[in-house]
């Protein structure tokens, strides 16, 4: 059974499986179908919904993600926005008229998606500048009305004094005192502490780990597989701790991409920022975890080529013990890791140190909400004109993500105003990326010796 709020009371469900995704039991179990099915599988955004939770300074959180790759039974203990909850009899929500006084939807089947995208972003930032707006509703396609008139009906819309905000305080009391329930679903465990999310990897070692599920979810949804025992880290304090001093991170495994952005941000660490920009979407970084990122073993990841290049340590836990490993000893061979069956990733260290050159490029066909053809991480100090302590991490040119070995080897101590692209080209030879839809093996070859020339000859300081 699944507590959670919902326009204005709290409600009670029973799940159908412990895979059922959110927007099957929206459409299928509560037949509200104002949600839509476009991809199922996180690329279109037309199953947006808004989830709202109480931030650790009791502060309403509105967060959009994608429905289609959310467990239905991760609802448990919080409040659901669909587009049904938005008008009020015949009173239209403020974004909902500005769509149509702007003249921002034609067949409306995106429509629902983009509005909730849009209003989590109002309620989080009720002022937002064109940029923010591009980014929130960068995991939304539309494919007949333009994005022009959408992106001016968010930008005037009021929702300064919608019926979120009148309901506002009693939705802070509701999700105070709603009743999250340990093990809402049959096969879905939601321990609250590390040990006990360790006993139960002991108990079950078949089961699967699942984090924001933004990856796992992908087997359910789309390759159908079933698995009696899912383990969520979701309600683990322990592994949403985040802490940045004296440009040290310690990072839980359970820390969502989005409040990582943010940290950047404040910690003026640009390429981990950017490179947060271009990865998948808002929705996607709602959910997605560091711990998830590393845990899947992408061999075209974005986060493992940046720490790789940082030197990232991994903290990981079993009932036995706990024990730290290199992330460049992690990844063993194709999606295979050092992490033992009854193991989890429950930190990940790294330091930025103030003054290194730190530069991420990712290649890939779209600026947005796109996979990597490949993707450059680089790191080093000038000395006195010459590159010292170099780091080269790759993503996609390898079957799991390396350094740059021979490239580290051959420029250290080097002028970087000497280095030609040939001489990266021959020392990046020994790597044998393969060639598949985003890429040829020449093509990836190529396009990485050219970003790691500009990596190594770019002037300007980015930590
Ligand atoms: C539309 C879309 C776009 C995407 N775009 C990108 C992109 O631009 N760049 C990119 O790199 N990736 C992208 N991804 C892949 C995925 O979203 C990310 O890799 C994400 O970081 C995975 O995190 P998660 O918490 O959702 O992982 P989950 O799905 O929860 O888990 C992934 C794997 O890691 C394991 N795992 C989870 N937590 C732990 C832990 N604590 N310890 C050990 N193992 C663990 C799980 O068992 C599972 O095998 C995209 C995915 C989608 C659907
Ligand atoms: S249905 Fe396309 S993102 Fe969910
Ligand atoms: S209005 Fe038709 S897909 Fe957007």
């Amino acid at each position: 059974m699944i507590s959670y709020w919902k326009n204005g009371s709290v409600q009670q469900d029973r799940t159908l499986s412990n895979t059922q995704t959110l927007l099957e039991f929206l459409r299928d179990t509560k037949r509200l179908t104002g949600t839509k099915e476009g991809c199922a599988s996180g690329d279109c955004g037309a199953c947006t919904v808004v989830l709202v939770t109480l931030d650790a300074d009791e502060k309403l959180c509105y967060e959009a993600v994608n429905s289609c790759l959310m467990p239905v039974a991760e609802l448990d203990g919080k409040a659901l926005i669909t587009v049904e909850d938005l008008a009020q009899g015949d009173q239209l929500h403020p974004l909902q008229q500005a769509f149509i006084d702007y003249h921002a939807s034609q067949c409306g089947f995106c429509t629902p998606g983009f509005i909730l995208s849009a209003l989590a972003l109002k309620k989080q930032h009720p002022s937002p500048d064109i940029e923010a707006i591009d980014e929130a509703l960068g995991g939304n396609l539309c494919r007949c009305t333009g994005y022009s008139p959408i992106i001016k009906a968010v930008l005037l819309a009021d929702c300064t004094n919608d019926r979120f905000t009148q309901l506002e305080a009693s939705l802070v009391d509701s999700l105070k005192h709603l009743n999250r329930n340990d093990d809402p679903v049959t096969g879905f465990h939601q321990p609250s502490t590390l040990e006990a999310l360790c006993c139960l990897k002991a108990e079950y070692p078949e089961s699967v780990l699942l984090s924001g599920g933004t990856d796992w979810m992908l087997r359910a949804t789309q390759g159908l597989e079933r698995v009696e025992t899912l383990i969520s880290t979701e309600k683990i304090a322990a592994l949403h701790q985040l802490t940045v001093e004296q440009g040290c991170w310690s990072v839980g495994a359970a820390v969502s991409l989005t409040r990582i952005k943010e940290q950047a941000k404040v910690s003026g660490f640009a390429a981990l920022d950017q490179l947060l920009s271009r990865f998948a979407s808002q929705q996607i970084r709602n959910r997605a975890t560091l711990g998830g990122s590393i845990g899947n073993a992408s061999p075209i990841g974005d986060l493992a080529p940046l720490l790789l290049a940082l030197q990232a340590d991994l903290t990981l836990n079993s009932v036995q013990q706990e024990r730290t490993v290199a992330l460049e000893d992690f990844f063993l061979g194709y999606k295979h890791t050092a992490l033992q069956s009854n193991e989890v990733i429950s930190q990940i260290h790294f330091r930025v140190e103030e003054g290194a050159h730190i530069y991420f490029e990712k290649v890939s066909k779209r600026i947005d909400d796109d996979i990597s053809a490949v993707a450059v991480a680089t790191h080093y100090t000038l000395d006195e004109g010459r590159i010292h302590g170099l780091l080269i991490g790759l993503g996609g040119m390898a079957a799991t993500p390396v350094l740059a070995k021979d490239v580290m080897t051959a420029f250290e101590d080097v002028d970087p105003t000497t280095i030609t692209l040939e001489q990266i080209s021959s020392a990046l030879s020994e790597l044998t990326p393969m060639s598949d839809l985003r890429g040829s093996a020449e093509y990836r070859l190529t396009v990485c010796a050219r970003v790691i020339h500009h990596h190594l000859t770019r002037a300007e300081v980015s930590a």
